[in-house]
């Protein structure tokens, strides 16, 4: 069965097909969307508003007319209009009934696989090597894992990218640190700790001593020209931080299919460089090579142009230095050829913070002058900011580590498990706590709306009251309950379901709502659409679980209460596995 919107908008665009005649326009979808109020209806279009606009008629003439052709069937009470022409929909019970038998036998819970499946790349994460993760990586880390995994459930072939910067400048300073100010004890006690510790130092040192920026730059073009000492202490540092973020990527259970970092396009840059000079896409510009404005685009959507003084002059994208190195910019477009060419992907996601967007508006400018056709889209996030609206620090000023960070999470987290938990063995406890803990760190993140900046808050992330981690993994526990209360007699769910009360029909509702929800957030990649509609459910969840007596009910009314509570149970756990959270089956 297809989600309740576009079944109910195939039947909508029927009727106004007939009223509308040939004055229809080709390609017309008539919008459905789930009511903003349900007291008039479970869902609402405004298809007879936006057409009546483009026929040149009355929207509630035209919204009637609709209405008397519509053929609805077993699926909804009579539609009804409201205010300057909406129609609202109110699905049958008998309807819904049947759709919640179906879910209870579709692994898939109602969601369909899309139709047309593409070849997806989601380059997320993408640390740098040297510094260990630090929480700005939690974002891209966390959203980027959670689209893959959506993308994946919904059939799309899926290459998840991990695009490590271990190429450029910052190597070339740690290595001039490391033959400068390495500390052995050190580095042999906690090797990443010391390798940050060099970056920083001389990260320093090269903004403001032009000697030391002279020696870094000197570093990096031995590596990059093969030298072998250079050569080997790179490999060390690419073994030790990949060592040391993949125990964090275990822990968050977050997986790649590749890691190609930066060096692996390295000689590809040359020739590349040498193809757009010779195809007229690049220019030499004062002994550099650019790419320019090619003057196709409107001047202000024109990433390669910025306008000064009333003027509209060149931003162009550096891709060959004058001193012949290549740069980021170079690289990233190596990279689209890359995963164009080899990868056959339809689509690039690039999960990385908005600070990164006028790179990536010209990477994507140059490929569209080079006619790639492949779209490529930034899923840009803001900033993680802390009670003072300042990026978000430790007691000491330092950025904290990922790691920390989750040790944290994990910690805080069993202080609300020992209060609330002490059924539970030591073992077990652990475990919830490992568990909510880093759950809470990825809902904070997921639940977001991505563009914008959001407040890292202990205490709000990790109460059990409010659109939380704790709050859903709570509301699927009580599921689970209900069914260890059965002590393993199997509900029979094959005998017909009855919706009678309005609170049991408002859950069926949502649960079927599932169905269009996981579609929804790969349109414009907001894994927030799903932990809204995830904590939507487990508030409606929860007032049914008030108002409709479960195990003491009988007959049909209990078997439909238990098979509503089944299909929270699933979705919850389903939904929240989308997320990249696995909840415990007690707390
Ligand atoms: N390593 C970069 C950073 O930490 C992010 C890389 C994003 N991906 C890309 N293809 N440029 O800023």
């Amino acid at each position: 069965m297809s989600p309740l919107p576009e079944l109910l908008s195939n039947r909508l665009g029927d009727a106004l097909a007939k009223v509308c005649g040939d004055r229809l326009p080709a390609g017309f979808v008539a919008p459905v969307t789930a009511a903003a109020d349900t007291r008039f209806g479970d869902y609402q279009s405004n298809a007879a508003m936006v057409l009546a606009k483009q026929v040149g008629t009355n929207p509630r003439e035209l919204a009637a007319a609709a209405v008397e052709g519509l053929e609805l069937g077993e699926l909804c009470e009579p539609a009804e209009i409201a205010g300057p022409g909406f129609i609202n929909f109110r699905v049958r019970p008998g309807h819904l009934a049947g759709r919640l038998s179906e879910m209870l036998g579709d692994e898939r819970l109602g969601v369909p696989a899309a139709t047309s499946p593409l070849k997806l790349l989601v380059d997320f994460s993408s640390p740098n090597v040297a510094k260990p993760m630090h929480i700005g990586h939690i974002r891209s880390t966390v959203i980027g894992d959670c689209i893959a995994r959506v993308a994946r459930f919904l059939g799309h072939g899926v290459v998840a990218d991990n695009h490590i910067g271990d190429w450029g400048t910052p190597i070339g300073q740690v290595l001039y640190g490391w033959k400068n100010h390495l500390d052995r004890e050190a580095f042999e006690a906690a090797p990443t700790a010391e390798l940050l510790r060099l970056y920083q130092k001389v990260k320093a040192e090269f903004e403001s001593d032009p000697e030391v920026e002279k020696a870094c730059l000197e570093e990096t073009v031995k590596l990059q020209s093969g030298d072998t000492e250079n050569r080997a202490l790179w490999e060390q540092f690419i073994e030790i931080t990949g060592r040391a973020g993949g125990e964090t990527y275990r822990r968050l259970d977050v997986h790649f299919d590749t890691t190609l970092g930066e060096s692996f396009y390295d000689d590809r840059l040359a020739p590349l460089v040498e193809k757009l000079l010779a195809d007229g896409i690049a220019e030499e510009s004062d002994g550099a090579v650019c790419v320019f404005s090619d003057g196709e685009l409107d001047p202000k959507d024109d990433p390669l142009l910025v306008q000064r003084d009333g003027e509209w002059r060149g931003v162009p994208c550096l891709i060959r230095k004058r001193d012949g190195g290549f740069t980021y910019a170079t690289t990233d477009i190596a990279t689209v050829d890359y995963r164009v060419e080899e990868e056959r992907a339809d689509q690039v996601l690039y999960v990385v913070d908005d600070r990164q967007s006028l790179h990536f508006r010209q990477i994507f400018e140059v490929a569209r002058q080079r006619g790639i056709a492949a779209d490529l889209r930034h899923v840009a996030f803001g900033k993680i900011l802390g009670d003072d609206r300042k990026p978000f620090k430790t007691r000491s000023g330092e950025v904290p580590s990922l790691d920390s960070v989750l040790d944290e999470a994990v910690e805080r987290a069993r202080a609300v498990v020992d209060d609330k938990s002490s059924a539970l063995s030591e073992e077990e406890r652990a475990e919830v706590a490992e568990r909510i803990g880093i759950g809470a760190v990825k809902y904070a993140e997921l639940s977001q709306n991505r563009a914008s900046d959001y407040i890292f808050s202990w205490d709000k992330m990790l109460s059990l009251q409010g659109n939380t981690a704790p709050y859903l993994i709570n509301a699927y526990v009580r599921t689970r309950a209900i069914f260890r209360k059965l002590d393993g007699a199997q509900p029979d769910f094959g005998g017909g379901l009855e919706l009678a009360e309005d609170a049991e029909r408002t859950l069926a509702i949502k649960l079927c709502q599932y169905a269009e929800t996981v579609p929804a957030v790969l349109v414009d990649h907001r894994p927030n659409l799903l932990a809204t509609y995830l904590y939507e459910l487990a508030q409606t969840f929860h007032s049914f679980y008030e108002r409709c007596p479960v195990l003491s009910s009988e007959g049909v009314t209990r078997d439909t209460r238990l098979a509503l509570c089944e299909l929270c149970s699933r979705v919850l756990k389903h939904g929240l596995g989308l997320l990249g959270i696995a909840p415990p089956e007690r707390m």
